[in-house]
């Protein structure tokens, strides 16, 4: 199911009162499958463009659909289900719990999902093998390198089998060598399950990679382009 902005602004009130546009008149269509980049200077609105996709902040003006669901006029435990149903999250600093092993922070979404044991083990033990990490599950992550802890960050973002995975900065703490295993990785599960991703980046190996870059600017999209990859 596509993923549809018509005209979204998000209007932040700062802690003077001044009105901040975190995102201004933005369009965009976002099909099954995309692979796609919001890059932008700090503080342009790319962040704020993918907490309204997941719908953990609502829109001052315009919609949001998901194939025919409205995000913006569904309740807040609503979103909070559809989030669970159908989105998985990457962050720049992984935000593993460092109390819980690797397959334990890949399990934790999956007991807010419900499923049973048996199929919580199940998911657990094929998102590893989907990262190459079938041997380290039971590592905490400080016993992990930075790279071995995004893999164990994107495994739990797939674990519950999502549409799309939004990914801030997912490369920005990480090597040259080691970020780009992680780009062939998002590559390898774009291709093989239909998975969108959409990423915001300021890495130009991750620009190089995708099909289509929005450039973001004072909270607009002010350019598209489409990569021929
Ligand atoms: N909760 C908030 N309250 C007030 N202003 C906010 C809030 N969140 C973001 N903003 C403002 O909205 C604008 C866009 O912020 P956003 O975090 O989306 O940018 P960004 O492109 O992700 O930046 P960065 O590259 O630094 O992560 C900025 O001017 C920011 O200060
Ligand atoms: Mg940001």
């Amino acid at each position: 199911m596509q993923f549809e902005l018509s005209h979204i602004d998000k209007v932040y009130i700062s802690a003077d009162e001044i009105k901040v546009y975190g995102a201004h008149d933005v369009s965009i269509k976002i099909p099954e499958g995309q692979f796609m980049a919001l890059v932008g200077p700090s503080g342009s609105g790319k962040t704020t463009i993918l907490n309204l996709i997941a719908g953990l902040i609502l829109p001052t003006n315009g919609t949001l659909k998901h194939g025919d669901a409205d995000i913006t006029s569904m309740s807040l435990e609503q979103r909070t289900q559809h989030r669970l149903d159908y989105m998985g999250f990457v962050f720049q600093d992984y935000q593993l719990l460092p109390i819980l092993t690797a397959a334990e922070n890949i399990e934790f979404p999956l007991q807010l999902k419900g499923f049973s044991k048996k199929e919580i083990n199940e998911r657990v033990n094929w998102a590893l093998a989907q990262v190459g990490l079938e041997k380290l599950g039971n590592r905490f992550p400080k016993q992990l390198s930075g790279g071995q802890q995004q893999r164990v960050s994107i495994a739990r973002a797939i674990a519950g089998r999502p549409q799309l995975i939004l990914a801030d900065e997912p490369t920005a703490n990480l090597d040259s060598k080691t970020a780009a295993e992680i780009i062939e990785l998002f590559l390898k599960l774009n291709k093989e399950f239909n998975l969108t991703f959409i990423f915001s980046t300021h890495d130009q190996r991750l620009i190089d990679q995708v099909r289509s870059v929005l450039y973001v600017q004072d909270g607009r999209i002010s350019e598209k382009k489409v990569n021929n990859v």
